[in-house]
């Protein structure tokens, strides 16, 4: 699926207008390349990642995927020990990589999910920083049925950036609808670009139970770059964020 109007590190955006995607025209790809990620020292081995574009937008780097590592690597990496993990729509898999770098050899294998296109892009960066008894990469379409090889009910569900194409919201909603357990918690975390972006959230709040996470030192910094993290349980769980 691509998304011109997105986007990536780096660019801005004018969140001001809401633009029919349909207008924008494809930007030029940029050249495969590879990053070295510390995530400001917070990952002491620092994590390589291949960014690719050839496949879709998953192929790079987003804001809403750096801010959630982050996050994640501060706050919690203690209460992932001996959890199962899925990503979601995990593009080339920053985020699970992140997280089983910091915490490997403490955890069952993290499974990163996207579309059959991201599944060889995952698979490099699976192998580029020697994770391959780690991470596992599948192909899980979001609205499909939930493919044999992914935990049912993860105790940990990881989504990075994977608000910003309207036709997708449903598939996504009922995709989280299949994962979320009684003592799941999926850690969701996305910039909103456009008016219908909210239209998402709106969607979630009625479906589950979102708590707006509020205790990462940066919280303000990503605010005003209209990136925003949740905590999202099914709605039978109050569990604390
Ligand atoms: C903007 S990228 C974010 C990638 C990564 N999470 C990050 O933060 O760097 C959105 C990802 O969602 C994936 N995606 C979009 N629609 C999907 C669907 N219907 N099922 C599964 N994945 C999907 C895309 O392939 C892409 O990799």
């Amino acid at each position: 699926m691509e998304n011109p109007g997105s986007t990536p590190v780096g660019f801005d955006v004018n969140d001001s207008i809401d633009i029919n995607e349909s207008l924008v025209p494809v930007r030029d790809p940029k050249p495969a390349s590879q990053s070295s990620i510390s995530f400001d020292g917070l990952l002491s081995s620092p994590l390589l990642l291949q960014e690719d574009l050839k496949e879709g937008c998953g192929g790079q780097l987003w804001p809403a995927g750096m801010v959630l590592s982050k996050y994640l690597l501060r706050q919690h990496h203690s209460k992932f020990l001996n959890k199962t993990i899925v990503e979601l729509g995990a593009g080339g898999g920053l985020v699970g990589l992140a997280v089983a770098r910091r915490c490997h050899p403490e955890l069952p294998r993290i499974c990163i999910t996207d579309q059959p296109p991201m599944l060889p892009l995952m698979e490099t960066n699976i192998k580029l920083n020697g994770l391959s008894s780690a991470v596992e990469a599948s192909v899980l379409n979001w609205g499909e049925p939930l493919p044999d090889c992914i935990p049912k009910h993860p105790a940990i569900i990881l989504a990075a950036d994977c608000v910003y194409f309207e036709p997708a919201f449903p598939l996504l909603i009922s995709t989280l609808n299949d994962l979320l357990g009684p003592e799941s918690v999926c850690y969701f975390c996305f910039k909103r670009r456009r008016r219908a972006d909210l239209r998402f959230m709106k969607q979630a709040k009625k479906m589950f139970e979102v708590d707006e996470i509020k205790d990462d030192p940066d919280m303000e910094i990503y605010r005003r770059e209209n990136i925003f993290l949740y905590a999202i349980r099914s709605k039978s769980d109050r569990g604390c964020v």
